[in-house]
């Protein structure tokens, strides 16, 4: 694996996942030339700051901005911009900014016979039993997951039309995602946020009875790990990305406590959805075997990093970059 002097291009650069990568791409190989598209919904420019690219401040659904991406060299084509509320309801909309602008990404990245790695979501699984497996169980919920699903359809649909085409496509459905840089997606963010933030104020955290729903968390950085790893595996797919591991809230808070070196309670109240996911858990064989995947972190070692970081980064105005 290697981005040296590859001109890079990240969708949703500004958002958590992508300013992530920005970091690492930029950290990790310095020559690298990365363009990062934004249309700053949920993106920030603090998760930005030392970053010296270039920066298209746009919309994927704006033509003018697709039409000058085209004809423009990309060696490789990570895309996280998307909608990422999963409470929008507004099916339209959705399908037009998370899947319909999908073609466009295929098209440049076959133009430039580009690799495309672009984020799936654990979503199409909706209340499937787990472990969650691709291939199987893909019954979505909610529409954001239903447009998750349908660009993995498109994807299989391009993979499998005459003549092939000739770069690779992978697709990668992210379990829970958490880490530094999630700040700006508010009441979207990781649990593991919404309850560190409580905690370190002093506020019981409180849980959906009785906090043993279990959910498959996985640290950014083997994220970014799986990205980058995709980006340069040469083969093309759909593959889940996450630790492999499901935990339940209650282990959050067990862990924060330690981490934060506080001594919280929980406090239970009734869970108001009919719609609730009870346990997801990626099946990650697959995504070792073919991608060379291996996540590095537990959610003690995720979230002891992450609390690490809140520390030297949050001030009650929001995350210093
Ligand atoms: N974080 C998770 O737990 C998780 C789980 C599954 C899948 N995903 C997927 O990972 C990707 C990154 O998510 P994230 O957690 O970093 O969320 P995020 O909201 O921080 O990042 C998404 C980025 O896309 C940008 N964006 C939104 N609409 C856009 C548009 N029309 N044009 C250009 N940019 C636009 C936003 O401004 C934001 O910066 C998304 O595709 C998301 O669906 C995330």
């Amino acid at each position: 694996m290697n981005y040296s002097g590859k001109r890079i291009l990240v969708t949703g650069g500004a958002g958590f996942v992508g300013s992530n990568l920005v970091k690492t791409l930029a950290s990790q190989w310095p020559d690298a030339d990365v363009v990062v598209l934004d249309a700053f919904v949920n993106g920030h420019f603090k998760n930005l700051i030392g970053f010296t690219g270039e920066l298209i401040a746009g919309d994927l659904t704006d033509p003018r901005i697709m039409s000058d991406l085209t004809g423009r060299k990309f060696d490789v084509v990570f895309h996280q911009g998307a909608i990422t509320d999963t409470t929008v309801s507004d099916q339209k909309k959705m399908i037009e900014v998370n899947t319909n602008t999908f073609s466009s990404l295929l098209r440049l990245c076959a133009e430039n016979k580009a690799p495309l790695v672009y984020a799936s979501s654990a979503a199409v699984y909706g209340n499937s039993p787990s472990p969650n497996r691709v291939g199987a169980g893909e019954i979505p919920e909610n529409v954001y997951g239903y447009s998750k699903y349908m660009m993995d359809q498109m994807t299989l649909r391009y993979l499998n039309s005459s003549p092939a085409p000739s770069h690779p496509v992978v697709g990668l459905r992210y379990f829970n995602v958490y880490g530094p840089g999630e700040y700006y997606k508010g009441k979207m963010a990781s649990m593991i946020l919404q309850l560190a933030l409580k905690m370190r104020r002093n506020i019981t955290p409180r849980l959906f009875k009785f906090g043993d729903q279990r959910r498959d968390f996985v640290y950014v950085d083997d994220i970014v790990q799986a990205n980058l790893k995709a980006g340069a595996a040469g083969i093309s797919g759909i593959f889940n990305a996450g630790s492999g591991v499901s935990r339940t809230f209650n282990d959050i808070v067990a862990i924060l406590n330690e981490a934060l070196n506080t001594d919280h309670y929980i406090e239970y109240f009734d869970n108001p959805y009919p719609f609730y996911q009870n346990n997801t858990c990626a099946h990650i064989e697959d995504t070792k075997a073919k991608l060379g995947y291996s996540p590095a972190y537990t959610l003690e070692q995720g979230i002891q990093d992450y609390v690490r970081w809140l520390n030297v980064h949050l001030t009650d105005a929001g995350p210093i970059a």
